[in-house]
Order: structure tokens, then C-alpha cells, then sequence
């Protein structure tokens, strides 16, 4: 393992997803073949530094989700990638170019690899198989060399990691609260050890403290396992506490992308400076964030 690096901290240097990148979306473009044809997202392009939180904003119905699905080949017909490349840089140094991954590679990449929570997750776990069945199925489908006893002892470790005792192994999921059926889809996305995670509105549902709780865990296992984030939401104070930059998505373009502080403190796009506006939270002490406790990233 390499030296820990501060990430978006510019006095230690260039900025992680310069350095050492882990994702890169180049000049994406994804249109919905509907009867009207809908140009979902146009010409995107970004870099994640490994280890990296990065936020993306913006309203309802801007594109996020599908640049989401994008990243993990979720997208399905009438959508189509018209343009653009993603690619995802190894911890060993090689590249591999999404958009050619096909059939056995691309299933043994997606969840190995980047793994997701998808909006509305909470409610996607099967309500008939218990929480420890579906924990270890994943294990059973990427991990066919561990044994029934190693496999279930990954489960128990990997509930305790998001904060929810191994004993709720037994559980059904209607057995469980909201904020722990999400803890549990948290959990299963980073079963594998995972390079990237997107989280694509994963505290939504929740109360607020337990949201805090949640996001908390989310960052202190970033500090700890090194794995970047596409942190997706429409929620801005909430980002501006957990992110390292902050990208904000309009119409299907990415129109401001810094660090958060600065794209807190000085907004450069009018639709930012709305957006901040709008929340009216924001005007209050900056005190109130707790961006001072969150981790430390890791190029290792
Ligand atoms: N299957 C589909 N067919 C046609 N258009 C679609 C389809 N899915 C999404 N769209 C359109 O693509 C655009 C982007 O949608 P997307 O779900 O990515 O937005 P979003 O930013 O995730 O919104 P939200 O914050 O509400 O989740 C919207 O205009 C949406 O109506
Ligand atoms: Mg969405």
C-alpha cells in the first residue's frame, strides 16, 4: 500500500483524480430512442480519483440515474450510449474500456468492480428470502471458492460493518426498519470489496438522523476500505458535508465541478448559485457541517 493521500487537499499537491484516477467518463452522451428522442445526458465528462467521494446534483429528471447506469451497463433499450467512453483504471495499472465488456467479463466486473445502490433500494431486497440468504448469494455467485462457513461469516462481518448486529442475519426484510433495509443494500454493494460505489440516492427515505448515521458509516468505511463514490442526490447541504468535489448536473450537462468548498463558497454557474439559494439551510454557520469529520481518502 502506498502513503495515504489527502484527497482534494491542493497544498498536498495535484488533486487524486489527476494523480491517480479510478473512473474516467469521457465526452458521454446517452440518449432514451423514445417516441420523442430524449437526450438524457450530453457529452459528460469527468474523472474519479481513487478513494475519492465526488457529489452530483442536480433536479429531478437531469440525467443522473442514467449516467449511473451508464457507468455500471445497466442502461436498457430505448437507451442508448450515443457517443463517449468510460473507463476504469485497475489498482494494478491497466485500463479496461466499459463499453467493450461483454457477457462473462462484464457480469464478473459489474459488483466486483463498481457496485451500486440504486434509488429506492430499500425496497428492491426480496421479501420472502432472509436478509442472510441474500447476502450470501452474492457471495455464492462471485465467490464460489469460499466455503458455506467462510461465506457465512463474510455476512455476519459485512452487517456489523454498516452498523447492524449479525444476529438480524435471520431477519426478513420486513422484519427490519427503513434506515436497516438500506444499511443491508449498503452492505451487499460492498460485499466484494468494490473499487467504485454509486450511490444513487441512497438515504432519501430515511429520517435525517439516521441519514447522518448512514453517511457517517459511508465515510469512515471510505477512509478505511479506499473505495471512491459517486455520491448521487438532489440533496446540496448534504453533499457539501460528505464530498471532496461536487459536479451539478442540469439538462443532462455537467455545468459546475470543483471542490465542494468552493463550489459552496463560490458558486461559478447561475443554476448553482440557484440551487444553493434554495436551500435555506445553507445560510446558516457552515459550523453546522460536519465535514471535518469525515475520512481521509487513499491512493493505495
Ligand atoms: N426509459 C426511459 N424512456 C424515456 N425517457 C427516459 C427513460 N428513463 C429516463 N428518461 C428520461 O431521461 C431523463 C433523465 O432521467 P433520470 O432518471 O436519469 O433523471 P434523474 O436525474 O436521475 O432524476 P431523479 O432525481 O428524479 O431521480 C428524464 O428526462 C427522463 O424523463
Ligand atoms: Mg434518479
Amino acid at each position: 500500500m502506498s502513503t495515504p493521500t489527502t484527497v482534494g487537499d491542493r497544498s498536498a499537491g495535484k488533486p487524486i483524480h489527476e494523480t491517480n484516477p479510478v473512473l474516467t467518463i469521457d465526452h458521454v452522451s446517452i440518449d432514451y430512442l423514445a417516441q420523442r428522442t430524449v437526450h438524457a445526458v450530453k457529452d459528460v465528462s469527468l474523472t474519479l480519483g481513487r478513494g475519492e467521494i465526488l457529489g452530483l446534483a442536480g433536479e429531478s429528471g437531469c440525467g443522473k440515474s442514467t449516467l449511473a447506469y451508464a457507468i455500471n451497463r445497466l442502461l436498457k433499450p430505448p437507451a442508448v450510449v450515443s457517443s463517449g467512453t468510460i473507463s476504469f483504471h485497475s489498482r494494478e495499472g491497466y485500463s479496461i474500456d466499459l463499453g467493450a465488456l461483454q457477457g462473462e467479463e462484464l457480469r464478473q466486473f459489474r459488483w466486483d468492480r463498481i457496485s451500486m445502490v440504486f434509488q429506492g433500494a430499500m425496497n428492491s431486497l426480496n421479501p420472502v428470502i432472509s436478509i442472510q440468504a441474500q447476502l450470501e448469494d452474492v457471495f455464492s455467485t462471485h465467490r464460489p471458492e469460499l466455503s458455506k462457513k467462510e461465506r457465512r461469516e463474510k455476512c455476519g462481518e459485512l452487517l456489523e460493518r454498516v452498523g447492524v448486529d449479525r444476529s438480524r442475519l435471520k431477519s426478513f426484510p420486513h422484519e427490519l426498519s427503513g434506515g436497516m433495509r438500506q444499511r443491508v443494500m449498503i452492505a451487499m454493494a460492498m460485499a466484494l470489496d468494490p473499487q467504485v460505489m454509486i450511490m444513487d440516492e441512497p438515504t432519501t427515505a430515511l429520517d435525517v438522523v439516521v441519514q447522518r448515521e448512514i453517511l457517517r458509516e459511508i465515510t469512515r468505511l471510505r477512509a478505511e476500505l479506499g473505495f471512491a463514490v459517486i455520491f448521487i442526490t438532489h440533496d446540496l447541504p448534504l453533499l457539501l458535508e460528505i464530498s471532496d468535489r461536487i459536479a451539478v448536473m442540469k439538462e443532462g450537462e455537467i455545468v459546475e465541478l470543483g471542490q465542494a468548498l468552493d463550489v459552496y463558497t463560490k458558486p461559478q454557474h447561475e443554476y448553482t448559485k440557484r440551487l444553493l439559494a434554495s436551500f435555506p439551510s445553507l445560510t446558516g454557520d457552515r459550523g453546522d457541517f460536519a465535514r471535518g469529520t469525515h475520512g481521509k481518502g487513499t491512493d493505495a
